[in-house]
């Protein structure tokens, strides 16, 4: 039994992900036949809270990445962890159905059709209120409670219920959709209930809480003054609270020697060609990865960059492989892949590395420092934190970024070479524009951002919003 919390945070996923085959790299945990291995998390949640959690030795509930009964709580480097058990049917109709086939493509503007099912609703239903219970159980009297994401919007509303004490924030890493299309979701209204629930309701961007804001006015009816809606006799704010990145750890990556010999290393593994083009990001469809590659194809062919002075690196980090729109995706993107290395590559100097892999942090920064321009060029993104990575790893190098205008970091990384994904002639203007910028303008584009970043990393982000839900009366 973990001790109660006054601070927790409740989340899909715990930060670490238990290790079941003989991966390398795990964390071990107890010894002999109990001991368990565990790395980190993927995706931008839990790069934003963990360094959060260490310092308020909170407590953290979440999945443990494995199907079946929860592990026992346990704590490691300094975070209290209280895993939530999923089953296979959980996985399938929570997980995978309602969070990732209904609401992630419907919240990221329909990029991909979502898909909608009874039982994936009933699921997501259950297994919001076992997280409640949860959290319910483990805050301490009167303790702040965070929930995470959109795996969890009911949450709020069913603890709330359970434990009027509470002060309970919730934050969205995605984005909010318009009222036309949120309208679409058959438990709208359950939705924005359970959303209501919170004392604080957060978001990446100020259209997303104004968004939020209107549709409680037209599906309910709730005045509003402000930021501030009426709702059964409770005020719940709505605000924007840009996420990001802990810039100080990014930098000091950035600044170590292994790091940068490592960068050196993949330079020169890469032919040392005189550009190198990168691209991280989980496979998913919102990230217009294969928007991307088609623009650098069509810059092959053109003759407007070529093989081997330049080479692109695509990481495309496995993610919700068993969900159809997923699988379809790694197909589009791979036939891709071999059709730009058939056309445009030479023996032992392909024109795309392409690593369907999960990296170490350091590894991370040392693909970063290698890289003279990277692109973030998604369809939609809550925020990005790719983007913010990038420009904290480059320390005094310059390097270029070209970033969609529709990533939520588009609000704040203005000298970025900006462009619209879904037009592929801006897109190839703008990565050509990032390619032949001067050394100069580059490092002056670069200061700027990190100067913004060095002021707004996650500490800020996370006490902004937990000031101002500790000022909720
Ligand atoms: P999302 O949250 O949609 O995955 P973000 O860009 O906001 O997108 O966050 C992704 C996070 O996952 C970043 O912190 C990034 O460093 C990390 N990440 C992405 N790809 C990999 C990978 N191949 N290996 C390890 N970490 C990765
Ligand atoms: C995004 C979401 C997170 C999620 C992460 C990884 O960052 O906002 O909630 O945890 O992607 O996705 P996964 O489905 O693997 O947890």
């Amino acid at each position: 039994m973990v001790d109660r919390s006054p601070f927790v945070v409740v989340a899909n996923r715990l930060p670490v992900d238990e290790v079941t085959t003989d991966t390398p790299g795990g964390r071990v945990t107890g010894s002999g036949d109990s001991a368990r291995r565990w790395r980190r998390s993927p995706g931008g949640l839990v790069t934003a809270l963990h360094p959060v959690l260490v310092e308020r030795h909170g407590t953290w509930i979440g999945w443990s990445g494995s199907p079946g009964p929860a592990p026992e709580p346990f704590e490691l480097d300094g975070i209290n962890l209280r895993p939530v058990p999923l089953s296979e049917e959980d996985l399938e109709r929570y997980y995978e159905g309602q969070s990732n086939a209904t609401i992630w493509p419907l919240y990221h503007d329909n990029v991909e059709p979502p898909v909608f099912r009874r039982r994936w609703r009933e699921a997501y239903r259950v297994v919001n209120r076992r997280y409640a219970e949860a959290a319910a159980e483990v805050a301490a009297e009167g303790a702040t409670v965070w929930v995470q994401d959109y795996q969890l919007q009911l949450v709020p509303a069913m603890l709330r219920e359970l434990r009027p004490d509470l002060k309970i924030g919730f934050f969205l890493h995605i984005p909010f959709p318009p009222i036309e299309l949120f309208m679409q979701l058959p438990q709208r209204a359950e939705v924005l209930r359970g959303l209501l629930g919170a004392d604080l309701v957060g978001f990446q961007q100020r259209l997303a809480a104004q968004n939020f804001i209107r549709l409680a006015r037209h599906l309910l009816g709730t005045p509003y003054h402000g930021n501030v809606i009426e709702y059964e006799g409770r005020q719940v704010k709505a605000d924007a609270f840009p996420i990001s990145i802990d810039v100080g750890e990014m930098q000091r990556l950035a600044d170590n020697p292994l790091v940068r010999e490592r960068a050196v290393q993949i330079r020169a593994e890469l032919g040392d060609p005189k550009t190198v083009i990168l691209g991280v990001d989980r496979l998913d469809y919102t990230k217009g990865i294969e928007h991307r590659l088609k623009a650098y194809r069509e810059l092959l062919a053109a003759g407007r960059l070529s093989v081997p002075e330049s080479v692109m690196v695509q990481v495309a980090t496995p993610s919700r492989e068993r969900v159809e729109h997923y699988q379809a995706l790694r197909i589009k993107v791979e036939r891709e892949v071999g059709r730009i290395n058939g056309d445009f590559g030479r023996v032992g100097v392909p024109a795309v590395h392409y690593l369907h892999q999960s990296y170490s942090r350091s590894e991370l920064a040392a693909l970063y420092c290698a890289a003279d321009v990277m692109m973030v060029t998604p369809l939609r993104d809550g925020m990005n934190l790719v983007a913010k990575e990038y420009v904290a790893a480059r320390l005094e190098h310059g390097g270029a970024l070209v970033l969609s205008e529709f990533a939520g970091a588009a609000g704040e990384m203005r000298q970025a070479f900006l462009c619209n994904p879904h037009d592929l002639d801006a897109v190839k203007d703008a990565l050509m524009r990032a390619v032949t910028v001067d050394e100069h303008e580059a490092r002056r584009r670069m200061s700027v951002m990190q100067r913004h970043l060095r002021r707004h990393d996650v500490a800020r982000w996370a006490s902004d919003f937990l000031t101002e839900l500790g000022a909720i009366p």
